[in-house]
């Protein structure tokens, strides 16, 4: 009896097992569709350095030209175009480690793949269109060049021929990294080129237009680098909200800002704000002037009008380290807002050559121009944003400091991925090791059932713990959280770095306001047309000047995307 019973068990394993293995080819052909229709995220790599004359910023790595040069850059999600630093960026009057504080120069003349753009026939010299409502102008040399992530022999991405611009002007002091997609027919000029993030997605080499952006910061975990998902984002990063805004390219991630408390319930916005932009370009929190005069009593600034900086004597930076106080910001709109809470630490910024000769403490906070408000990097420190520029939304939430913090990469798939009833057309892009080889085709089940039969025969023990597995498994959560391969060399504790010590510049005397010289080869014009607008001073007049709506507009790139898709409901983000 007892043989028999046996038996006849291992006779109905292999029906029982065969069938959830079929289950599973489904799940499996699932997989494959998701996987070969969409690439992974991409992991901008971190230069694991910290940089930047307005506070120390965790710098992300690239690669420019051939041979490559290699390049620190800040991400900017109001840019779209990549700036690196013109060797006329740094000049026989500035500090000898001027290269080193910019993130490094990247030489066009030394690239053999540069290829200027001469859309404009003379020359390849255009004015630079980034926070001109700020009072920021400057001119860049654009051409085109391949770009590569992370260090030299890290087996980085590259993209062959993108946009790029080398800039001089020392107002903005790093190069930049644009997150936004440009628009395909926005341009005084035919033609324009795509941005990176479109010729990420044009190549396939990201699931989405979308990214996941934190600048990291120096004060939390004994330092944490930032991170930038591209097409993605790491959910160990922030505290989950459901709330999801809806924006357009023309207007950038604008947000209302309901109201700014100090940790003691002291209120600093006089009234609230209806826009206000999420731009990591520059470290600054622009604010209308009587939110500035409140935070001026509260903590006891003192703006310094030939610097543009509230900048702190010893005793106000002691005092205000004493106080200690927490800022909350209130973003969105009634009754769907969210409360970003950040330390003092994080605006306790030190500003360096060329800003001021000497570091010196100061509170990253001005005077917003012409009703532009932003919440600047200062912002990024405490907040995590994910931007999905296929559905115009985008989400901001609390960052989270878990120790360790264990990167979880989530994918974020176009709106129209969960209508793909499309077979596995693709199964060439299937990762290696993944179930390749697995046909829809009656035969090929047909081939796996006599395999589960010579299988449960075999190895009956390990195909049926497989399967139980399988089975527990909710495919769904599966085709939305791939984890990319990358994601296990990325950093996902806090690494420990040296301080900044070598990287705090000596103190220079400069000339006081006044232009250093700089020595241009007379007969490159376009060299000392780039020069002639990289002076603080300049900048700080501009700022002072009214700049037009309209001349921003102009600029502001019209969306590639259907009206359809960047106008719809505010949604949150899947999963
Ligand atoms: C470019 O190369 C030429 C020839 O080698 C050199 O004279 C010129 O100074 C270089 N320009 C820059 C900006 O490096
Ligand atoms: C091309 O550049 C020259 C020199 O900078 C400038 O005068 C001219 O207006 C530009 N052309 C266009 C179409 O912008
Ligand atoms: C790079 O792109 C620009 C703009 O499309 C084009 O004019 C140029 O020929 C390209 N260069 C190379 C080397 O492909
Ligand atoms: C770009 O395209 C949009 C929609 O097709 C159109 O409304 C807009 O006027 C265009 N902009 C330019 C500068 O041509
Ligand atoms: C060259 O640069 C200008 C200024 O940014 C831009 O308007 C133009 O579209 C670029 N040309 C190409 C072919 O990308
Ligand atoms: C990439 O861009 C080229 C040129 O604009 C276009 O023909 C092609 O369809 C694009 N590919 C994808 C996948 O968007
Ligand atoms: C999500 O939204 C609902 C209302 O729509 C709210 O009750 C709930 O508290 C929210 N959850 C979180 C985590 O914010
Ligand atoms: C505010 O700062 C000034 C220095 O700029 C200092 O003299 C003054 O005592 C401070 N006031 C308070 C109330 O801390
Ligand atoms: C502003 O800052 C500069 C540079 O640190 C300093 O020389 C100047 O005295 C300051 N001005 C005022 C009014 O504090
Ligand atoms: C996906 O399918 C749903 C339901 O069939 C439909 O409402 C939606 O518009 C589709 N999305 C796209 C992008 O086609
Ligand atoms: C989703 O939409 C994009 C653009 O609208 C299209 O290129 C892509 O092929 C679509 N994907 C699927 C799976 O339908
Ligand atoms: C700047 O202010 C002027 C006058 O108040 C206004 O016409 C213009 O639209 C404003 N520009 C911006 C960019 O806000």
């Amino acid at each position: 009896m007892r043989v028999n019973r046996i038996v006849k068990q291992s006779q109905k394993w292999p029906f029982m097992i065969a069938l959830a293995l079929m289950l599973n080819i489904q799940f499996a052909v699932g997989q494959v569709q998701s996987r070969s229709t969409y690439p992974a995220p991409v992991i901008i790599p971190s230069s694991e350095s910290w940089d930047g004359n307005d506070g120390s910023w965790s710098s992300f790595v690239f690669q420019i030209g051939t041979p490559p040069q290699t390049v620190k850059l800040l991400p900017s999600t109001a840019s779209y175009e990549t700036w690196a630093i013109d060797p006329q960026g740094c000049q026989p009057g500035d500090l000898p480690n001027c290269h080193t504080l910019r993130g490094e120069l990247y030489n066009y003349n030394a690239s053999s793949t540069w290829d200027p753009n001469l859309s404009n026939v003379t020359t390849d010299i255009y004015p630079l269109e980034l926070e001109t409502a700020l009072g920021y102008t400057g001119k860049g040399r654009y051409g085109f060049d391949d770009i590569t992530l992370g260090y030299i022999g890290s087996g980085g991405l590259t993209l062959k021929n993108q946009s790029i611009a080398t800039i001089a002007t020392k107002s903005f002091f790093m190069g930049l990294l644009g997150l936004t997609p440009r628009s395909d027919n926005f341009t005084s000029f035919n033609d324009p080129l795509p941005s990176f993030m479109q010729s990420l997605q044009n190549q396939s080499k990201i699931p989405s237009l979308s990214w996941g952006y934190t600048a990291g910061n120096q004060y939390r975990l004994q330092k944490v680098l930032g991170s930038l998902v591209l097409g993605g984002y790491d959910s160990s990063r922030f505290v989950k909200n459901n709330l999801s805004f809806s924006f357009d390219l023309d207007n950038g991630l604008a947000i209302g800002l309901e109201a700014i408390t100090t940790g003691t319930g002291q209120a600093l916005l006089p009234a609230p704000i209806e826009a206000i932009s999420l731009d990591s370009t520059l470290p600054y929190i622009y604010l209308p002037t009587e939110a500035c005069t409140q935070f001026e009593t509260a903590f006891n600034l003192t703006w310094n009008d030939t610097v543009q900086l509230y900048l702190l004597t010893d005793a106000q930076h002691s005092a205000l380290e004493t106080q200690n106080p927490s800022i909350t910001f209130r973003l969105g709109t009634s009754p769907n807002t969210v409360d970003i809470t950040l330390p003092y630490a994080a605006f306790d910024l030190n500003a360096s050559w060329p800003l001021v000769s000497t570091t010196t403490p100061y509170f990253p906070l001005r005077r917003a121009v012409n009703n532009t408000y932003v919440l600047g990097r200062t912002f990024f420190q405490e907040a995590y944003v994910i931007t999905d520029y296929e559905t115009g939304t985008f989400s901001v939430s609390q960052c989270q400091w878990d120790n360790p913090l264990t990167q979880n990469i989530i994918t974020i798939l176009p709106p129209n991925a969960t209508n793909s009833t499309s077979p596995a057309t693709t199964v060439h892009k299937l990762p290696t090791g993944a179930i390749a080889g697995i046909s829809l085709g009656g035969a090929a089940i047909i081939l796996v059932v006599i395999l589960l039969f010579y299988l449960c025969h075999f190895r009956p023990r390990r195909e049926r713990q497989r399967a139980a597995e399988l089975e527990a498994k909710p495919p769904a959560h599966q085709e939305t959280t791939l984890k990319p391969e990358m994601a296990d060399t990325s950093v996902a504790s806090p690494v420990v770095y040296e301080a900044e010590g070598t990287k705090i510049p000596i103190p220079v005397e400069i000339d006081d306001g006044e232009r250093p010289i700089y020595e241009l080869p007379a007969r490159e014009a376009a060299a000392s047309e780039i020069n002639s607008v990289n002076e603080p001073r300049e900048i700080i007049e501009r700022r002072n000047h009214v700049f037009s709506k309209a001349e921003k507009q102009v600029l502001s790139p019209v969306s590639a995307l259907s009206s359809k898709q960047m106008f719809s409901p505010v949604s949150a983000f899947t999963p």
